[in-house]
């Protein structure tokens, strides 16, 4: 991530609030174990600095906390979501986080994950450009990565070559039903190009998604022994 005294389309309040809770949120996921660890959110934190420059009318304040705290509430990582919810707020205005400002980040954090497409599109640039930056993390090298680390996570296999990737699931199946990481490429990484929000993000999307096909192309022919 930028050094955040870099960041200078923020002022120095603002400068103090992102710092606390940048240690905020590192508290929390330091010790993550699903690919939404601090390295997740430091990146996301980067594209979002990035595609914000691009966009240029989104407020970086928004921004910035959106993508901080976007991982602090995931139905995946927290026993209780409507409890972490209430965490996040009560740290905000401990922070001084004004109530409007507020209002703007939990509007993004609480819609931008992807839950199988199952979730209502976000409505400003700033959620349009955090929610980019977080799918941009899960596609291309990176992506694959995470992908894989994941399932491993979950106790899946690499690839059932008998398995075909599932349509309209429902969330449960989604989250729990019989995937390998290469279903999942199917289910979610190889839709994220076209669902992009922003051209600025599309564009990276689109070099990203490139290296997703060639890395399938790749991986079945090494499986059928032909390469
Ligand atoms: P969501 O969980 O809503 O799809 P996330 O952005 O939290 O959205 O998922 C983050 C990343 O976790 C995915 O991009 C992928 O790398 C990994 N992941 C999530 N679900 C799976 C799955 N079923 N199989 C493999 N990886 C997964
Ligand atoms: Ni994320």
């Amino acid at each position: 991530m930028e050094d955040i005294n870099q960041i200078n389309e923020l002022n120095q309040n603002e400068i103090y609030i992102v710092e606390a809770t940048k240690n905020y949120v590192f508290e929390q996921l330091k010790d993550d174990t699903s690919g939404h660890d601090w390295w997740h959110i430091h990146r996301v934190v980067s594209n979002t600095i990035k595609l914000a420059r691009l966009e240029k009318t989104a407020n970086m304040f928004i921004c910035v906390m959106a993508a901080l705290l976007h991982d602090v509430i995931d139905d995946k990582l927290v026993e209780d979501e409507v409890e972490a919810v209430e965490a996040v707020k009560q740290f905000m205005t401990e922070q001084s986080v004004t109530t409007e400002e507020q209002a703007s980040i939990l509007s993004i954090i609480c819609h931008m994950s992807f839950k199988g497409g199952q979730q209502a599109p976000l409505s400003t640039i700033e959620g349009f450009v955090v929610q980019d930056a977080d799918r941009l993390d899960a596609i291309g090298a990176i992506g694959i990565a995470r992908t894989i680390y994941y399932s491993g996570h979950k106790g899946r296999p690499i690839h059932e070559p008998e398995l075909k990737p599932r349509e309209n699931m429902s969330f449960e199946d989604y989250r729990n039903g019989k995937d390998t990481a290469i279903m999942h490429f199917y289910e979610k990484l190889l839709k994220l190009k076209d669902l992009m929000n922003t051209e600025s993000g599309r564009q990276i999307a689109e070099g990203r998604h490139k290296y997703l096909v060639e890395y399938l192309e790749q991986f079945y022919a090494e499986w059928d022994a032909e390469r």
